[in-house]
């Protein structure tokens, strides 16, 4: 069984999959697990190189700096009223992480779990979208989770373009600060909101696009891969191309 196989069943098993497939093993015993052992050290070695100080980093801003003008912005911004979403939200969700982050996930907007506890990413896809960090030995507490809607649509609809024109400034802004190395969309709403384009995923999945010359990929939204299983295989071969993308980049 190759390494692409074997690593797509470990993040399989990282997600909490129950059925995985088992191969046959029989004549591959001594190569998959010099493979695996040989990819646990790869993982070890990348998530070490993912959690390299700002020392290393060539930002103009320092790692503090960022924070306290995140934290500056969110006391701006948190009793925003410029569209009707404010009358209807529990929370102001303003984004969660590392203010000095390397990779920036963008998600749509807050569901319900979120509008209640105002932090992104903490209902069901949530929880998936944290498996599917933990199976590219990425913390949440390193990456930068934000939205391009701070508030929650009533009955989670979509975002209308009016709400998308008036929130994103605050996105733009966030980007600004904390100046990722890379960007990864997901979903098609936050891709189309940044990327100024209808285009659909999957003409957008598989590239590196470039917001404001950040380089940008795009991957489906976690709750996709709770609607359909198929979502899963080419989520992981997008997250193989995030993490490639950004080791090339920290190497250049
Ligand atoms: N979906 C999103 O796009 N963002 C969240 O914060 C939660 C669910």
């Amino acid at each position: 069984m190759n390494r692409k196989k074997i690593e797509y069943l470990r993040f399989l098993a990282d997600m909490g999959e129950i059925f995985i497939p088992i191969p046959n093993l029989q004549n591959e015993k001594r190569n998959t697990s010099t493979e695996l052992s040989d990819m646990a050290e790869k993982r070890a070695f990348s998530a070490a190189s993912l959690n390299k100080e700002s020392a290393e980093k060539q930002d103009t801003i320092s790692a503090d700096k960022k924070k306290k003008l995140l934290d500056e912005f969110y006391h701006q911004i948190r009793d925003c009223t410029k569209c009707a979403l404010s009358k209807t939200r529990h929370k102001f969700v303003f984004g969660a992480g590392n203010a000095d982050a390397d990779i920036m996930f963008i998600g749509e907007a807050p569901g319900g779990e979120e509008d209640l506890q105002g932090i992104p990413f903490v209902g069901r896809a949530g929880k998936l979208l944290d498996r599917i960090l933990a199976a590219a030995r990425l913390k949440r507490s390193e990456v930068y989770i934000a939205n391009v809607l701070k508030c929650r649509p009533p009955k989670n609809r979509d975002p209308l373009p009016s709400e998308e024109e008036m929130c994103l400034p605050y996105l733009h802004r966030q980007i600004e600060i904390i100046q990722p190395k890379i960007i990864c969309c997901l979903g098609r709403v936050a891709a189309h909101a940044l990327l100024r384009t209808k285009a659909n995923m999957s003409e957008l999945r598989g590239q590196v696009h470039k917001y404001r010359n950040i380089p940008m990929i795009v991957t489906y939204h976690p709750a996709a891969l709770l609607r359909s299983e198929r979502f899963k295989k080419p989520t992981w071969e997008d997250f193989l191309f995030l993490l490639d993308e950004l080791k090339k980049i920290k190497s250049r």
